[in-house]
């Protein structure tokens, strides 16, 4: 089995061919079970980068684009000893994927190749009928063909002694008439029915191993049959079977030449039930050798696989067991939690006090729901009010739910109290805003992806633009009950808005009777520096959300706290949960605000959170774009391209640090509030060395610049 690490690198090559549709191929496959297959199989795969399509009228020069930065990609990758899996996007990719191949061998010796495909892909633009540059990589690969993509060869043209065609059965004269010419070795399908895969495939080895410095195989997916792989770019009938294949692949997946691989044409819009998806993880899997389970975390990750929702992409580490800042792998390996679970463990992994009070409780009383008073839920109300300036709360569990009951709060407030009739009351929330997922909640998003599909909306929901108060006076109409803002948007990409925002915002509710309703469930609880984020600006907001942290990283504790005024719209009977309020939660929530207030922690997020922006903002990268935060919630936005957060994070995860991203280009740091300096400097570090090891560190700025966004 292969024992170096296998890059993964998406090519959303669509401009190759008139239908565009395998552009989307690359992440559609990041998106499904390929990475957790190679992994369970034993290997250590990674998703790299995704090379996107640029936008070009021309569609040559848009090839050239993609395969320009894909080249010098595959390269560093093969130069670092690693093992490229290039996934396109339609075959034009292959011009990228084997030129950097070749140039990263070309002072140890010639590239073999085995160009697995239904097509020979080896027309130039003069025997081309359709023009489609998918048609030409081969050609082009040998030196024929169209002069700017041959251009990428840099002179050094596969040498067609070593290349061979397997599965070939559809092609047009002038094709078949090149490959002749040249003396590349073609394993049309019908030799393939009389002697056999297995034998093709070994005589191709020897083709592409002989005298070279190693080979390499690129699949186009039109090879197998599309009753088995309907997902494809250009389906022709018939074709081979994929698990002959994969069984023929296997046979090669142990030669130590093998230097890379590619599987292009995947079209998910044509993959209707995912089954071409698994043909490209079945054939990943087989080139690679990692057909066995390894181990039985395997199991725990099959588990959550075949029976869990698919509504999370999670970093691949399984934890084990947490402790303060740090948390454990089920191998032993620990890691720095610099994510604290989005602020929800903002008081560490098993806090010895707040785990006491969890246990006492437990076995004292925990769930009677609220039909009946409870000796702690009491308690814990005067505290919130005590710490929070409200007047009155309304417990839940989930911060969404906790938004749920302020939407309704306002709704009746606007209804009952200001008078706004009941069927035309408007609720004013922000672009860029998380407040969780429910249907309510959704209709107030500007996120595409959370909306799509889960219509139609409730109306009485207006956006504006986030940080702009002048916005928000001009949204106001006499309907308007309340205004509900994040302080600090999280989800959105740590967003800080202007000095003085909520100040301002506050008085404009103020002055048109609209209630300003602050969700703190991510900025509250010390998390920026002051217990509320909303104090920063000496704001008292008439609804307050809180959540996360306030189940001390044990428990889904949320309330709504407000002014007793707007709080007492609700009757006995309006809203309810069976679990919120309970004794065990109260007993918890109540522990964890006491942890909060002796430990002195929204202190303390002030203090180090100033610390780590320093830090992070002295890391002189062109990557980075900007750090921005405030305490212990911080962004480090990485500029737009093939480095993405989630390879940043996936990077950091290997050296030992949990972060998380959001939006594609930030990356998250929220760590416990008990972290410490050094490990602020660890972190930190950690994230030098990613930067490094992806090119993008200090000195060698432009030439990364120029890798990156070529
Ligand atoms: C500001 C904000 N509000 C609400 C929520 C929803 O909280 P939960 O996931 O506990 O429902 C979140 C979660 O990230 C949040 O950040």
């Amino acid at each position: 089995m292969l024992n170096r690490t296998v890059s993964i690198v998406g090519a959303a090559s669509g401009r190759g061919a008139k239908d565009h549709g395998c552009e989307a191929g690359p992440e559609t496959l990041r998106r499904s079970d390929l990475a957790t297959r190679l992994w369970r199989g034993g290997l250590d795969p990674i998703w790299e980068a995704i090379i996107p399509s640029e936008p070009d009228d021309d569609d040559i020069a848009a090839v050239r684009n993609l395969c320009a930065p894909l080249s010098q990609r595959v390269r560093s990758i093969v130069e670092r000893s690693a093992f490229p899996l290039v996934l396109g996007g339609d075959h034009s990719c292959a011009i990228g994927t084997w030129s950097g191949v070749a140039a990263a061998l070309r002072s140890r010796g010639p590239l073999g190749l085995i160009w697995i495909d239904a097509h020979m892909d080896a027309h130039t633009p003069c025997t081309t009928p359709s023009g489609a540059l998918h048609g030409m990589p081969l050609a082009t690969l040998l030196g024929h063909g169209e002069a700017s993509l041959v251009a990428l060869m840099e002179g050094h043209a596969l040498a067609p002694q070593h290349v061979c065609v397997i599965g070939v059965r559809s092609f047009e004269p002038g094709e078949a008439e090149l490959l002749s010419r040249l003396g590349v070795r073609v394993f049309p399908a019908d030799e393939i029915d009389q002697r056999g895969l297995g034998e093709v495939m070994a005589e191709a080895h020897a083709i592409a191993t002989r005298d070279t410095a190693g080979f390499g195989v690129t699949i186009d997916l039109d090879v197998v049959d599309p009753a088995e792989a309907p997902g494809v770019g250009s389906p022709v009938p018939w074709g081979l079977e994929c698990a002959a294949l994969a069984h023929a692949l296997a046979a090669v997946s142990s030669d130590p030449k093998l230097i890379a691989a590619e599987i292009a044409e995947y079209n998910p819009a044509a993959d209707t039930d995912n089954r071409t998806a698994t043909v490209v993880a079945d054939l990943a899997t087989a080139l690679f050798g990692a057909g066995k389970v390894r181990d039985d975390r395997r199991g725990i990750h099959e588990l959550e696989w075949r029976y869990g929702a698919h509504n999370y992409d999670p970093l691949p580490v399984t934890l084990v067991r947490g402790e303060g800042v740090h948390v454990w792998d089920e191998h032993g390996r620990r890691y720095l939690d610099m994510m604290s679970a989005y602020s929800a463990v903002s008081h560490g992994h098993c806090h010895p006090r707040l785990t006491r009070v969890l246990a006492q409780q437990a076995g004292t009383l925990n769930v009677t729901s609220r039909a009946y008073r409870n000796d702690r839920l009491p308690i814990l109300f005067e505290r919130l009010c005590e710490v929070t300036g409200q007047e009155a709360v309304l417990p839940a569990n989930t911060g969404l739910e906790a938004v749920e009951v302020a939407l309704k709060a306002a709704r009746k407030w606007g209804a009952k109290v200001k008078g706004v009739p009941q069927d035309e009351v408007e609720i004013i929330a922000c672009d860029g805003n998380f407040h969780g997922r429910s249907i309510a909640i959704i209709a107030m998003s500007s996120e595409p992806q959370y909306r799509d599909g889960f219509g139609p909306y409730p109306p009485g929901f207006k956006r504006i633009p986030f940080g702009d108060a002048d916005a928000l006076e001009r949204a106001i109409t006499p309907n308007t009950v309340a205004f509900l803002v994040e302080p600090i948007q999280g989800e959105g990409g740590i967003i800080v808005p202007p000095a003085g925002y909520l100040a301002r915002c506050a008085e404009i509710c103020r002055r048109h009777d609209v209630l300003l309703i602050c969700d703190e469930v991510q900025t509250g609880l010390g998390r920026t520096g002051r217990m509320l984020a909303s104090q920063h600006e000496g704001v008292r907001p008439d609804g307050l959300i809180l959540g996360k942290a306030l189940g001390g990283g044990m428990l889904p504790v949320s309330a709504f706290l407000a002014r007793r005024d707007v709080m007492d719209i609700f009757r006995p009977g309006d809203h309810g949960s069976t679990f919120g309020g309970n004794a065990l939660a109260a007993a918890v929530a109540l522990a964890a605000i006491d942890v909060l207030l002796e430990d002195r922690l929204p202190e303390r997020a002030a203090e180090l959170g100033e610390y780590f922006i320093r830090q992070l903002q002295a890391i002189e990268s062109p990557l980075i774009r900007e750090v921005r935060g405030l305490g212990l919630l911080i962004g480090v936005e990485f500029e737009a391209g093939p480095v993405t957060a989630r390879l940043i994070c996936e990077k950091l995860l290997e050296h030992g640090v949990l972060s998380k991203d959001t939006h594609h280009t930030v990356v998250r740091f929220a760590p416990p509030l008990i972290v410490t300096r050094a490990q602020i400097d660890e972190a930190v570090m950690a994230l030098r060395t990613v930067l490094q090891e992806l090119g993008g560190e200090e000195e060698s700025a432009e030439a990364l610049h120029e890798l990156t966004f070529a």
